[in-house]
């Protein structure tokens, strides 16, 4: 991974922090992308002194924030003109109904809808060919429970479930996905994946305590984030998938099939297009 820049998302714990970490041991040039830029910066020195690699950075990005991703992004290309793979992996769960700083539902905020507009304000410097760059958006099993409701991403309804708004976000990573690859297919590569059940803090920030208790229990069963980074650092570094791309992908790095919603090429476009007029002031 010797002069590829690697940017990822919520680097700063859990999945994105072991994958930081993976992917700097190979040698590349990695920046953190997180909200707060002090952990970023206490994560990326300890990566440095694990790995030797002191080519580790950081970028404040808000993902609540369609401001702050527009101005991370043009930090961001003011000072790299390529980026080699972008792992779109930061994540929130609550399950109390909170909304983004732009209005939108915060889970749909966060994990899709931040992403989707911090890619396409990337493009420039991802777009090159299909076999150098590569965008990788984790998602999960959970999409399979997933559906959208295109009349409730901004917290409309009175009732919420936070599993149900979780799952829509994670149903949106593979929509986006797919349509990813039939748009710009032809200049990278893009693939999501499930990171397994991950003993990671995902479910003890945000969620409410019985929630939190649940998870707190369950987390020593699960497999340790090390683990939980195999798929993302396979999907960033393996020649084996240079030519893969649309695709879903599990812990074990082998290619599953998303839900049938998530392969459906009309809701797709639908969410793209939802998606472009949403984030439509922020692009650059
Ligand atoms: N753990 C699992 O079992 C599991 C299973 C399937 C999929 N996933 C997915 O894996 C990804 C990583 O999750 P994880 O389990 O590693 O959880 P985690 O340890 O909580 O990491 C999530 C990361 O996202 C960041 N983040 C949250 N809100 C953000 C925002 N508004 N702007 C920027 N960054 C933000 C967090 O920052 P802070 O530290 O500042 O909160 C943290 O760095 C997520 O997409 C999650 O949905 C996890």
């Amino acid at each position: 991974m010797k002069d590829k820049t690697v940017l990822i998302t919520g680097a700063n714990d859990g999945i994105g922090r072991a994958t930081a970490e993976r992917l700097a041991g190979r040698g590349a040039h990695v920046v953190l992308a997180c909200r707060d830029d002090a952990k970023a910066q206490h994560v990326a020195k300890a990566i440095m002194e694990s790995t030797g690699n002191h080519n580790v950075d950081t970028l404040p990005i808000d993902l609540a924030s369609m401001a702050s991703i527009k101005a991370a992004t043009e930090e961001f290309l003011a000072e790299h003109p390529k980026v080699d793979v972008l792992i779109n992996n930061a994540g929130v769960y609550t399950d109390r109904l909170e909304l983004s700083e732009d209005g939108y539902e915060l889970q749909f905020a966060v994990n899709y809808l931040g992403h989707f507009l911090l890619t396409l304000n990337l493009l420039p410097a991802i777009q090159c060919c299909r076999h150098c760059t590569r965008v990788i958006n984790v998602s999960s099993a959970l999409h399979k429970k997933g559906v959208l409701d295109f009349t409730n991403l901004k917290g409309e309804k009175k009732s919420y479930n936070g599993s149900e708004a979780y799952a829509q976000s994670k149903l949106a990573n593979v929509l986006f996905t797919m349509e990813l690859d039939r748009r710009f297919g032809r200049d990278l590569t893009t693939n999501c994946l499930h990171p397994g059940v991950v003993g990671t803090r995902l479910a003890n920030k945000k969620a409410g305590a019985f929630t939190s208790a649940v998870w707190s229990m369950y987390k020593p069963f699960a497999i340790k984030p090390e683990q939980g980074a195999s798929t993302s650092v396979y999907l960033a570094t393996s020649p084996e998938v240079k030519d893969v791309s649309g695709r879903y992908f599990d812990e074990n790095q082998c290619l599953q099939k998303p839900s049938a919603i998530a392969r459906n090429e009309q809701l797709a476009r639908r969410l793209w297009e939802y998606s472009e007029a949403a984030v439509a002031d922020f692009r650059i």
